[in-house]
């Protein structure tokens, strides 16, 4: 079908900011017309026009097109967000109870190691956790494989293993009452780590957390970068759940940590806590954040007066993840971790609670929070009690 192409054609054109015109076989073209296009620069070409094949992309680049379109080709550019995140050879586990066993699952879910080597002196418990793991596999399509047994020898070669082995807690007992019990058990994992996996990371879990990792330090003689205790991150979780909780709010939207000992001298650093950015007051009455801070301090107490035997498992599990995260770099800034002081926040040669920052190397600084003076006599509060409890 013929088209006769006027003025009125070639403006369109011009009001699509085209260039070029396709006159078709069968078009007539009025002078006006021409004359038009060549005033507006556009040029007449002979058609048909080959079309240009549709953009294959993906849906991911289409979404992005859709949602930032300036025009038909741009696209926004991708969000930085690398970073460079180390996948572990081997993370091994001393210990596969209820905190090994969850810490087993978390560690296979993020894909963080090729393996993950499960540890119990409890005869099968260790070979049954790992084979049970690896059977998730099919469906999560993860690669890390995961494998148990009872020998401590079989920490070899890990880049970090995690110490969870010891008596729990029963109802009415405090972490300091297991001191004995699990001192023998840090020292046998010790030596094992020390000729086995001599240029690991150690993190500590099994209570008494402070005076275990003082232990664990001795033992092994490791220098501090390497040797590390989790309870900052667990308690931190707590008071910010408890804060939560209490202002209505998500989670997310809080920020606080907890300092100083897992234990009863733990100082929940009510001065520096953020609620939607702003200081706890303002959401919060003196007492509600008194009785946040009751909270975070007897938190593991409360899970264990409720089970009658042993204590959390899930929450330290995952504390013990966040470690490990700081560690391969898949998290950044700092983090409430138990680590041998040398004189930050005025104590030295004990090990305690304060926000660290990790690598691939361990410990790699701490930070030195501005506190209110009494958060601070808590600080030193809780190095005394340690010191004392350790006969230091
Ligand atoms: C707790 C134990 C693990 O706080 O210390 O739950």
């Amino acid at each position: 079908m013929s088209r006769v192409i006027g003025t009125e054609h070639i403006e369109q054109a011009r009001q699509r900011s085209r260039i070029v015109f396709e006159i078709l076989p069968d078009d007539i073209v009025t002078d006006l017309a021409r004359e038009t296009a060549a005033r507006l620069g556009i040029r007449l070409v002979d058609g048909p026009l080959e079309k240009p094949s549709l953009a294959r992309t993906d849906g991911n680049t289409a979404m992005r097109r859709g949602l930032y379109r300036r025009g038909a080709k741009w696209a926004a550019p991708k969000p930085v967000t690398q970073r460079n995140v180390r996948r572990f050879a081997k993370v091994a586990l001393v210990g596969a109870g209820g905190v090994g066993g969850n810490i087993a699952h978390l560690a296979a879910m993020a894909d963080m190691a090729d393996e993950i080597t499960l540890i119990d002196i409890a005869p099968g418990m260790a070979a049954a956790t790992a084979l049970d793991l690896n059977h998730t596999s099919g469906i999560t399509g993860v690669r890390a494989r995961c494998v148990g047994g009872e020998d401590l020898a079989m920490v070899a070669g890990a880049d970090v293993v995690v110490v969870t082995a010891g008596r729990a807690r029963g109802p009415g007992m405090t972490r300091a009452d297991l001191i004995d019990v699990n001192t023998r058990v840090i020292h046998a994992a010790a030596e094992a780590i020390k000729s086995n996996a001599p240029n690991a990371i150690v993190i500590v879990v099994t209570n008494p957390l402070d005076e275990m990792t003082v232990e664990m330090l001795r033992a092994t003689g490791f220098p501090r970068e390497r040797v590390l205790g989790m309870a900052g991150t667990l308690d931190s979780s707590r008071f910010r759940n408890a804060l939560a909780m209490a202002a209505g709010v998500t989670p997310a939207d809080v920020s606080a940590i907890t300092l100083g000992s897992h234990g009863d001298e733990m100082a929940p650093i009510t001065s520096l806590a953020r609620i939607k950015g702003r200081a706890l007051e303002r959401f919060l009455s003196a007492d509600q954040i008194a009785d946040c801070v009751k909270d975070a301090i007897t938190g593991g107490g409360q899970v264990v007066a409720l089970k009658k035997s042993g204590s959390a498992t899930i929450a330290p599990a995952h504390s013990s993840i966040e470690l490990m995260d700081h560690i391969r770099g898949a998290k950044v800034g700092p983090v409430p971790a138990s680590v041998m002081l040398e004189g930050e926040y005025g104590v030295s040669g004990v090990v305690l609670g304060v926000p660290a920052h990790l690598g691939q190397t361990g410990l790699v600084g701490v930070e030195e929070l501005r506190l209110t003076p009494d958060e601070t006599d808590a600080l030193h509060g809780a190095a005394e009690a340690i010191r004392t409890r350790l006969g230091l």
